[in-house]
């Protein structure tokens, strides 16, 4: 299956433009940046012949039927929105390579057996409504009403934030994919770490993906002059804080050469009352643990909390942690991983099977059918950060593996 590398290209530079200018490479989802983004994508996947509608979920969806209205759909894609700061092709060169597969089939007028559906799933990153992978879980059936509540800073419920980008947050049964409704869900992205790089390898068949769960942990001190109050009076809530970050570090660094790693960051922290001159009384810290081991993840920040509770208490601080998330390892099913796999040796490309470290739609899409990504490097492994880089040849295999793996689980797919 052919794609159009020069239009992929073009396209991906396209989108990477709607960013923020003072902090490149940022589109936030929620926000207007994210609608312009959107507004234009929307036009490229009707101008490409594609069924297009926003879902009810505030899923960006583009459809070209299939031959056999009988079988369950192929899904392609990925997310259009980025992190602060970053992102230039995490999330849309999956869209883009997607799009760029449908069209193919549609200059060719070809029909596929299976429908086909391009998504730019809604919000993919951590929000500012604290939730990530919003759109997936909607078809996942997997948002609650406690998730639909959370509010970012201007008070804006999430289930306000879903309209405002066109979904319709009444409706989100009309987008629930039950177990086994979807024959199989295939993401192109980049690798986000070093691997494939590193060893000259031209595309990562994904065999899973890690396990996350985020906390908050409020330390509770009290807060006080800073220049009055003695440093043996003091319930300094950032100095337990600091206590609790110095030992997750310790702790998931001594897992560095498991045969299942373990990663915990501390990425965002809230201090008040926040200033030069007060001793901070509350630290809001957000605890985020990865590994595709499934009990240390569960495990590793209740764990922690209690171990140090004595610890901050002599400094007269208490501890508590709220769950905010938890998604658990998943599988990429061996169907898909062949199919990629073949797909790309077709092509003449290099493969090598490796884990994500990184989070994905697929997670959700995964409890509707079988999933599997394909991967390309990127520059020196990095991601998240607004160096982030591939070249115009890494994106074209990836679309091409795509397309080649569409072809071939539509042949073979009941
Ligand atoms: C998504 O990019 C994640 O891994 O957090
Ligand atoms: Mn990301
Ligand atoms: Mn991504």
């Amino acid at each position: 299956m052919s794609i159009d590398a020069d239009r992929l290209w073009r396209r991906i530079e396209a989108l990477s433009k709607f960013t923020d200018p003072d902090r490149p490479w940022t589109r936030r989802s929620f926000t207007p940046r994210f609608l312009e983004g959107r507004k234009w994508l929307m036009a490229e996947f009707r101008a490409a012949g594609l069924e297009t509608t926003v879902d009810a979920g505030g899923n960006l969806v583009g459809r070209l039927a299939g031959a056999d209205p009988s079988l369950k759909p192929i899904i392609i894609g990925s997310h259009s929105d980025t992190v602060p700061s970053g992102g230039r092709y995490d999330g849309i060169l999956g869209v883009l390579a997607g799009l760029d597969v449908a069209q193919s089939v549609v200059e060719r007028g070809e029909r596929l057996r299976h429908s086909l559906e391009v998504y730019d799933f809604l919000a993919e990153e951590p929000s500012e409504f604290g939730l990530s992978c919003i759109g997936s879980r909607a078809l996942a059936g997997a948002l609650s009403d406690e998730m639909l509540a959370l509010t970012r800073p201007d008070g804006m419920t999430l289930r306000q934030g879903i309209g405002l980008v066109g979904g319709r947050p009444h409706e989100l049964a009309s987008v629930r994919r039950g177990a086994d409704s979807v024959a199989a869900y295939v993401e192109v992205h980049i690798e986000q770490g070093r691997v494939l790089e590193s060893q000259g390898t031209a595309i990562g068949v994904v065999t899973d993906i890690v396990g996350i769960r985020r906390e908050r942990i409020i330390v509770s001190g009290r807060a006080d002059h800073a220049g009055a109050t003695p440093m043996p009076l003091r319930a300094d809530a950032l100095v337990g804080a600091a206590k609790l970050i110095e030992a997750a570090y310790e702790r998931a660094g001594a897992r560095a050469n498991d045969p299942q790693p373990l990663v915990a960051t501390f990425g965002r922290i809230e201090v008040s009352p926040n200033a030069a001159n007060a001793v901070p009384g509350e630290a809001v810290l957000t605890l985020e643990v990865r590994s595709g081991d499934e009990a240390a993840v569960k495990a590793f920040g209740g764990d922690l909390v209690s171990d140090l509770k004595p610890a901050l208490a002599a400094l007269r601080l208490t501890v508590r942690s709220e769950p905010i998330s938890h998604v658990p390892p998943t599988a990429c099913a061996p169907a898909v991983r062949s199919a990629i796999a073949a797909a790309a040796a077709s092509l003449g490309l290099s493969t090598r099977d490796l884990p994500s470290g990184a989070g994905h739609d697929g997670v959700f899409i995964a409890r509707a059918g079988p999933i599997g990504m394909i991967f390309v490097p990127c520059l020196d492994g990095r991601s998240h950060a607004p160096e982030e880089s591939i070249e115009p040849h890494q994106a074209a295999d990836g679309a091409r593996v795509l397309g080649e793996t569409v072809r071939l689980l539509d042949a073979t797919l009941g």
